[in-house]
């Protein structure tokens, strides 16, 4: 095995970051290149629960760790993140020039732009994430190699005091976040490249899920990068050759945070029972989360647009606590029924899930080996799907992972 693409088939928060640090121990390195502090990965080990939002998941198990040109850097947030951490991390972490930086001033904007849009915000998760890729692209961006000499800020600064954002904390906070990256700033792409030619590996670590995807998701209620696996070698600036195999990761229900639509939301109890029981609450916001039931119309669509053959299946054990299963076999709209997503993007705000019941998880006990129940909904995923299941994960704990 080769460098592996870990990516969400969802609308985030499959338990991304419980695998990542579960596979790290087979890698050299591990590498974050989207997103920003909006993600909120979670590790449990024994009773210590951490949550990283930009250091890379495999900071526990000392990996080389490594942010790639496409991540959104929001230097105040990495401090923070860094000193809770032992010492030993920061020696291992490699942030790349290109990274454009988060300001507080992108953060301000968030709010303003979400009021912008009334009584239908976008949810977002507040960390400043599309004004920062925004900047990125109207070529305004301040990088972290900026950071390195004296940056100019006057047409960053001029462009948020317009959109009636006041910067002028400005020169402090590039002072400040000089501080934070000073050491840290190199090639990433430069750096994975070198660790694959002395015969080393590197875990790739996507944030958010494909259905948030800039391009490919559910826009405009996505994030503002691309959560996909194409985007592996274009956020880390490594040939696509390098980007290795993708190991796509999705939950037995389905969860979403933020607004947007959702066709197999759960409307009933039903939905706080999994709430409670899976601890749906956003690792970042604290918000608790849409929950939904299996959609393999979503997941064929993400499975196609990631090209993934092997997938990590996770929170089994949640659905031990449910009495029912339910799986979204295709949608209804306007008297006609398709398994297609992309047909329905237009308008699945509309659609109709159409559900089967083939078993029930519900009583489903986890121990080294996969229960009946289980295995039949590892059978029946790799059927619907055309794909191997090679991990299930049955609890948040690192140990709680069977491997097929
Ligand atoms: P933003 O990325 O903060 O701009 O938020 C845009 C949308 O993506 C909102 O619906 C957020 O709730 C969602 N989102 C962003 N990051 C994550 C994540 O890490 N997990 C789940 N949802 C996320
Ligand atoms: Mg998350």
């Amino acid at each position: 095995m080769g460098n592996v693409s870990v990516v969400g088939l969802q609308w985030g928060d499959e338990g991304k970051g419980k695998l990542v640090d579960y596979l790290a121990g087979q890698f050299d390195a591990v590498a974050r290149f989207n997103g920003g502090s909006n993600a909120g990965h979670t590790v449990v080990i024994g009773e210590k629960k951490h949550t990283f939002h930009l250091v890379p998941s495999g900071a526990l198990k000392g990996k080389e760790l490594l942010i790639g040109a496409g991540v959104a850097l929001d230097p105040i947030v990495l401090r923070e993140e860094l000193s809770l951490l032992p010492d030993k991390v920061k020696e291992k972490l490699l942030i790349d020039g290109r990274c454009s930086l988060v300001s507080p001033f992108d953060k301000e904007l968030d709010v303003v732009l979400e009021q912008m849009r009334g009584s239908s915000p976008l949810g977002t998760t507040g960390r400043g994430i599309g004004p920062a890729y925004a900047m990125r692209a109207l070529r305004l961006a301040l990088r972290a190699s900026d950071l390195l000499n004296n940056p100019d800020s006057g047409a960053p600064s001029q462009l948020y005091s317009r959109l009636g954002v006041d910067p002028t904390r400005f020169p402090a906070w590039v002072n400040e976040s000089k501080r934070v990256v000073l050491g840290l700033v190199g090639d990433v792409g430069s750096r994975v490249v070198d660790i694959g030619q002395a015969g080393g590996k590197v875990l790739f670590e996507a944030s958010q899920g494909t259905l948030l995807d800039l391009l490919h998701g559910s826009y405009p209620y996505v994030t503002s990068s691309h959560t996909v696996v194409s985007y592996v070698p274009a956020g880390l600036g490594i040939p696509s050759s390098e980007a290795g195999e993708p190991l796509g990761v999705m939950k037995c229900y389905t969860t979403r945070v933020g607004s947007g639509p959702f066709p197999t939301e759960i409307m009933d109890s039903t939905s706080d029972n999994i709430r409670s029981v899976g601890n749906e609450y956003g690792a970042t916001t604290g918000r608790p989360r849409r929950v939904g039931w299996l959609d393999l119309v979503a997941l064929k669509y993400a499975v196609r647009i990631n090209g993934v053959k092997k997938i990590a299946i996770t929170k089994l054990d949640v659905l031990s606590e449910v009495k029912e299963f339910r799986a979204c076999v295709s949608y209804r709209h306007m008297g006609s029924e398709t398994g297609d997503f992309q047909r329905s993007l237009g308008h699945l705000h509309e659609v109709e899930p159409v559900y089967e019941s083939p078993f029930t998880m519900h009583g489903a006990k986890y121990d080294r080996e996969l229960p009946s129940q289980a295995k039949k909904l590892v059978d029946y995923l790799e059927a619907a799907l055309g794909v191997r299941v090679s991990l299930v994960s049955h609890g948040e704990e690192r140990s709680r992972t069977i491997e097929l």
